[in-house]
């Protein structure tokens, strides 16, 4: 039953599957006919969902819910019910036949029924390269997240790993309600104050996988780990971007299979937990905000104050690839850092290609070698990608062989085929997608990654010569990459599938080759750190940007502190050129959002567009959603004939994403709120959109007082025909202080319809 069960794909890349698109395909039937339901309810009157998790309140839900369920008992006498939710969702997720589930259609309260899904899962370096400098053991910053608890909703993690070790952390702070019970082990200090499975029917000799979920717990708020490298690379102090903000872990994967169900039980206690900042480096696809468990439990936490930050997936650079795309989520696309990895390819003809690799072994000699092709035997498609069991119909043996990225096949088990058959080396080639991104991965031979006009000069050299021959040699870890920050080709794109009128991804981070904390040793090292790469990893440091955000302003919501970094975020690397993606050309919205984070500068944005959750349901209503719909997500009675809807992009969104047809005129208002200086000024700078005049009422905002708000309308004209072959339009909105401490920046795409 379990090989049935979806192949997840960590958002890891270096460990590259491209993503099995699992979100329809449902958990397999036993051979009982039953299957994990997820059952939504409405809200009865009369029982009012407790905010605080009362246990009476609860226990009353519960046996509301089992009035749902066949009378009949499981033959196995396991409890039919999977889960009980409180929080996040009125229903519940039970072992059910067919049969079963349309049985419960009928009985008042019942709103739909459907099987789980299962989800896909989607650093030394990364803290200077956001400009997180160290002085004197303390950010310079206000704060190192001091006081707030990040959940992470992941594999497990590594408890005893020194990135978790609570050496100068405080208590956990009072609000704090979670609990610490994995494997009834109590595995938890003062860094790790909480921990908590929501597997079902697992032995505890199973629940090991604690690779993903380290990397992104240790990468949001590990504590700092001195000489961390794998490999001897990318050596360092291996920290957190949040260092001193507490770890609360909610494991819902056991190996690579995560479900709905758990996700769903996490979120309701992460919910009444007291977590401040919920991340999640995790997707179950895309669809309907209503229909999706991570938008509906993301929308109950923010509700109550949590700031919920999530992958933005691993399908770019396919366009509208996107996913965890509701409005209330930070969207989080991943790039580079400046930090290489370089493992050199030597072609017979003296042309040098680098590349890289995490595998460096120090007593490694570098010798010419015959190259093989596998594509060029003409077997199948599996042989470019050095598929599984394709390799024994090649000649490989002491070979360096080329290898295609993708297929299915993890970058790492491609290594393995070509180890395990007798193969000396690999050069590991992008496609043309692939583009400029390469991955320093801990491969298990000697290897490099090269990009895609690499790969054309090796293909180009393999048929120029009868005894083609290269080496391959190591570089070690080199710092200060000018083209850093750039878009990785994995990195999701917009627009946003569901909501197009919001702009999406929100924002890119780090996250290709990033060291941080692992479930074992992939070295032989004392401590076990490994190099990965994914928006899995990206999601984690903008988790803690926020916790930094949220200690910084405890008072800020979840849409003001997600403010504060899409208008602080910059478009320009270190070149002082434009960001660009992986195919070394300017980045658009669609890839980067609002830019690369910011930290220093999202601590202090100046203003914030703010939004309370209910402000959603006039942005619902208007998504053409019905009233059933609308009421799932913010769980209560909704009635949008009654509720003035609005258009997408008239939500009070930090960013602008509108569509014109020729002749179109639209005008949008927003509302800012003052949290620079009492007394400011701002004027608005107009910076030109190509084929739309933009007109903003008015020109100039005065404040008097912090908290203070203003209002402030844009009008998008759409004027010329002549947009040549482009049909989308780019620019920027700022708010520039007088005082000149400010600039408040709101990304814009115009698509011409
Ligand atoms: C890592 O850096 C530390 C501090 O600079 C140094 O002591 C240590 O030898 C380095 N380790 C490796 C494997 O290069
Ligand atoms: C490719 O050929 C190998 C060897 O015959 C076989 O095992 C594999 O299933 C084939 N793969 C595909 C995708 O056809
Ligand atoms: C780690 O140690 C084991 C046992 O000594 C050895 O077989 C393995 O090759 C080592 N791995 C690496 C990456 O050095
Ligand atoms: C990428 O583009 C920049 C600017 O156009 C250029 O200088 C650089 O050489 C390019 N890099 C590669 C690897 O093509
Ligand atoms: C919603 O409001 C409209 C207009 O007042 C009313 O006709 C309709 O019955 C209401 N729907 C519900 C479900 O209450
Ligand atoms: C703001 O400016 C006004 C007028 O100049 C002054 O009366 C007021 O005290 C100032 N407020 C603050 C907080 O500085």
């Amino acid at each position: 039953m379990k090989s049935f069960l979806l192949i997840i794909s960590l958002a890891v890349t270096s460990t590259f599957l491209s993503i099995s698109f699992s979100q329809e395909a449902p958990s397999a039937p036993g051979k009982t006919g039953l299957q994990t339901y997820i059952v939504f309810l409405d809200k009865p009157e009369g029982l009012t969902l407790p905010t605080e998790g009362s246990n009476s309140n609860h226990a009353d839900l519960r046996s509301w819910y089992t009035t749902f369920l066949p009378e009949t008992t499981l033959t196995t006498n396991e409890e039919r019910i999977v889960h009980s939710y409180r929080n996040v969702v009125t229903g519940f997720a039970a072992k059910l036949t067919p049969q079963e589930a349309r049985a419960m259609e009928d009985k008042a309260g019942f709103v739909s029924a459907r099987v789980q899904r299962s989800l896909s899962l989607l650093t030394t370096r990364t803290p200077e390269f956001l400009g997180l400098q160290q002085s004197l053991g303390a950010w310079n910053l206000p704060n190192s997240g001091e006081g707030v608890i990040i959940g992470v909703i992941d594999t497990g993690i590594n408890h005893g790993h020194p990135s978790f070790s609570d050496e100068g952390m405080p208590p956990p702070p009072s609000k704090w309600r979670g609990r610490c019970e994995f494997n009834g082990k109590r595995i938890c200090n003062n860094k790790l104050i909480g921990a908590r499975s929501f597997l079902t029917n697992t032995t505890p000799s199973e629940d090991v996988d604690f690779y993903h979920g380290s990397h992104t717990a240790g990468e949001a708020a590990g504590s700092p780990v001195q000489g961390a490298n794998v490999f001897g690379q990318a050596n360092g102090t291996a920290m957190g971007i949040a260092p001193k903000a507490h770890l609360a872990m909610y494991k819902i994967c056991l190996k690579d299979e995560c479900f709905e169900s758990g996700l769903l039980a996490a979120m309701d206690a992460a919910i009444e937990d007291g977590v401040d900042v919920l991340s999640l480096s995790i997707t179950d696809g895309s669809s309907p905000f209503y229909d999706n468990t991570i938008s509906l439990g993301a929308f109950r936490a923010i509700q109550s104050g949590i700031f919920v930050s999530c992958s933005a997936g691993n399908e770019g650079p396919s366009k509208s690839s996107v996913v965890n795309d509701a409005p209330w989520i930070l969207t989080v696309g991943a790039s580079t850092i400046d930090r290489e990895i370089r493992a050199t390819v030597l072609l017979g003809n003296n042309v040098e290609l680098h590349g890289q690799s995490a595998y460096q072994p120090k007593d490694l000699n570098s010798r010419q070698l015959p190259i093989i092709d596998p594509a060029a035997t003409g077997i199948n498609a599996s042989a470019t990608f050095c598929g599984p069991r394709v390799l024994i119909l090649v000649d490989v043996k002491g070979k360096i062989v080329l290898c295609q990225i993708g297929g299915e096949v993890r970058t790492i088990e491609k290594g393995q085929e070509v180890k395990d058959h007798g193969g000396a080396a690999m050069i590991l080639i992008n496609d043309l997608a692939g583009g400029y991104t390469t991955l320093a991965s801990a491969h298990v031979l000697p290897a490099s990654h090269i990009n895609y006009q690499h790969g054309l000069a090796v293909k180009g050299y393999l048929t120029s010569t009868q005894l083609p021959t290269a080496s391959i040699s190591f570089g070690g870890t080199l710092i200060g990459k000018s083209n850093a920050p750039q878009v990785a080709f994995f990195s999701s794109r917009g627009p946003s599938p569901q909501s197009p009128g919001i702009l999406k991804p929100d924002i890119i981070g780090p996250g290709v080759n990033i060291l941080a904390a692992w479930g074992a040793s992939v070295d032989n090292a004392t401590n076990s750190f490994n190099v990965v790469s994914g928006t899995s990893m990206s999601c984690p440091h903008l988790s803690g940007v926020a916790a930094l955000i949220k200690s910084a302003h405890p008072d800020w919501s979840p849409a003001a502190i997600k403010s504060a970094i899409l208008t602080t975020a910059y478009t320009i690397n270190r070149d002082g050129s434009s960001i660009s993606t992986e195919q070394n050309v300017s980045a658009t919205v669609f890839d980067l959002g609002s830019g690369h984070v910011n930290p220093p500068t999202a601590m202090n944005p100046g203003l914030v567009y703010d939004l309370h959750p209910d402000d959603f349901v006039p942005y619902l209503c208007g998504l053409g959603y019905d009233d059933k719909a609308v009421r799932l997500i913010v769980q209560r009675k909704v009635n949008c004939s009654m509720v003035p809807s609005i258009p997408e992009a008239q939500l009070n969104y930090p960013t602008f994403s509108i569509s014109l047809h020729f002749g179109d005129q639209k005008t949008y208002t927003r509302t800012v709120t003052n949290v620079g200086l009492p007394n400011s000024t701002y004027t608005y700078k107009a910076l030109s959109l190509e084929g739309v005049d933009v007109k903003v009422m008015p020109k100039e905002i005065k404040f008097r007082e912090l908290k203070e708000k203003a209002s402030f309308s844009v009008k998008f004209t759409r004027f010329g025909n002549a947009m040549g072959s482009s049909s989308v339009s780019e620019g920027h909105l700022v708010w520039s202080s007088n005082e000149g401490e400010y600039n408040v920046v709101s990304a814009i795409v115009v698509v011409f319809v």
